[in-house]
């Protein structure tokens, strides 16, 4: 039996753990894009494409809490190729404002055209006539043009959970047209910012020749495309609830008491990225301890950097390079039972995040570009109390939202620092004041409604092709 909804990501929404006995099981991993999607996937019996990481071969499609997963193997040069080169090596940095280098490799694109094309396969194998299919993120841009021509009667959805590059970025990649293409496979092509599907009409147009009006592409074979945000977000009310249960309570309270029951506590939660910018917001931090505004006795900075893509060269160079300055800075402004940062390498489970940002002051989220950044939104939606402060970068998603956090420059080092004092030194009225505005909006848009925007619109797309046709060619700029 097919299924009338398939989401395709690169992975799949699970991981594998290993239990006390020595076997191991599949358990729901604990990133953002799981959270975002699952409940529609509940709601509409669909059917999970991806991989789930590692390198076994032939596995069987299998059922975690009741949600059907179809595990897409990958080899160790696919990989290489597909996973670590082209999607984390060039695509990711190049998305990223060039955080990073990009590298072009036509090996690595070979091998992302061959992955991509296999997923499609795949789902194309695996949905209904008529069927949504919901292509997620950079990894599978080709997945939407592939599908389209195997099943024309699809309905395609993609979405894209990172920035997308200014045409003056873009434009740098020996395959920008190729991925152009493969993204106007797709009705509706979703992105986290008004600027991000503004940046994708503009090179459609220029690029590919595509007429386009708004945010609508017109294709020669008749066909409307429609590039619009939907700024993705969480599950506020779990989180409200995870934050408020008895168990979550009292290990925030053994949290603040193991730090010391510091006076403040500073947070920062992070893959450990380049984009992140867990470096400079470090180096802001030990100045403000430098420069006597506070001490060890007074405040702790608790950074967990949780490991990510740690085959890639750019990763296992951050990682060095972080060790070093947190080595530093503890050197040089600890004290006995009192590191100045209190950094975990280690990824944890939703229950251990909650408490954390509980037990936090101060949240600092300072990424050089980030799509959304869920932690932020996670943290204020912890916060049921009106407590606490957000430090957040203006270069994440989310600071289009968040606006009464205090916004920072991540590039601007003595800018961080005195936002960072500023959150340090508030007085209680302003950061309810601060908190409650934040709240409301976390709240008002969470998942739920992302989801349910994405899909009313990949409906109407669909409606409008069927009876607006642009009357004349136009190409407004
Ligand atoms: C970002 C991307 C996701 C990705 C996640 C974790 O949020 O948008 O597509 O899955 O990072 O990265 P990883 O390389 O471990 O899948």
């Amino acid at each position: 039996m097919g299924h009338d909804l398939v989401i395709v990501a690169n992975r799949l929404p699970v991981d594998r753990a290993e239990r006390p006995d020595g076997t191991s099981e599949w358990r729901p991993s604990p990133g953002g894009l799981v959270t975002a999607i699952e409940p529609v996937m509940r709601a509409e019996n669909g059917v999970w494409l991806g991989w789930p990481g590692g390198t076994e071969q032939d596995l069987e499609p299998f059922e975690v809490d009741g949600l059907d997963l179809h595990p897409m193997s990958m080899t160790a040069e696919e990989i290489e190729g597909h996973y670590e080169g082209f999607s984390n090596g060039t695509l990711w940095p190049l998305y990223h404002d060039l955080v990073a280098k990009p590298e072009f490799h036509r090996e690595w694109w070979d091998s992302y055209v061959a992955v991509n094309r296999r997923f499609a396969d795949q789902a194309a194998e695996l949905a209904n006539e008529g069927a949504l299919v919901w292509v997620q993120d950079y990894q599978m841009q080709l997945v939407p043009q592939m599908l389209r021509e195997l099943r024309p009667d699809l309905r395609i959805g993609f979405y894209l959970h990172i920035p997308f590059p200014p045409a003056e970025l873009f434009q740098q990649l020996p395959w920008r047209r190729q991925l152009l293409e493969g993204l106007l496979g797709a009705d509706l092509v979703g992105f986290q910012l008004p600027g991000g599907a503004a940046n994708f009409v503009r090179l459609v147009r220029q690029r590919v020749g595509h007429k386009t009006h708004r945010d609508l592409v017109y294709l020669p074979d008749g066909r409307t495309v429609r590039a619009a945000a939907f700024p993705i977000s969480i599950d506020t009310q779990g989180f409200e609830e995870l934050a408020q249960t008895p168990e979550v309570t009292a290990r925030t309270k053994e949290i603040r008491s193991a730090l010391g029951d510091p006076r403040k506590i500073f947070l920062g939660i992070d893959r450990l990225d380049y984009t992140k910018g867990i470096y400079a917001r470090l180096r802001a931090y030990a100045e403000l301890l430098a420069d006597d505004h506070f001490d060890v006795e007074d405040a702790v900075f608790v950074q967990v950097a949780v490991p990510s893509r740690e085959q890639v060269e750019e990763y296992q160079r951050l990682r060095d390079e972080t060790d070093r300055l947190v080595g530093r800075i503890n050197g040089d402004h600890g004290k006995i039972g009192r590191p100045a940062i209190s950094y975990l390498h280690s990824s944890y489970p939703r229950e251990e995040m909650a408490a954390l940002y509980r037990a936090a002051d101060i949240m600092v989220v300072t990424p050089y570009r980030d799509g959304m950044n869920l932690v932020a939104k996670e943290y204020v939606a912890s916060q049921y109390d009106d407590a606490g402060a957000l430090v957040l970068s203006e270069f994440a998603g989310a600071a289009d939202e968040l606006r009464q956090a205090w916004l920072v420059n991540p590039y601007d080092i003595n800018g961080m620092k005195s936002a960072l004092l500023e959150a340090y030194q508030a007085d209680e009225k302003d950061l309810v004041k601060r908190m409650k505005a934040m709240r409301k909006t976390v709240k008002k848009h969470d998942v739920a409604a992302w989801a349910d925007s994405f899909m009313t619109a990949l409906a109407d797309v669909r409606d409008h092709r069927k009876t607006v046709r642009p009357s004349r060619s136009r190409s407004d700029g």
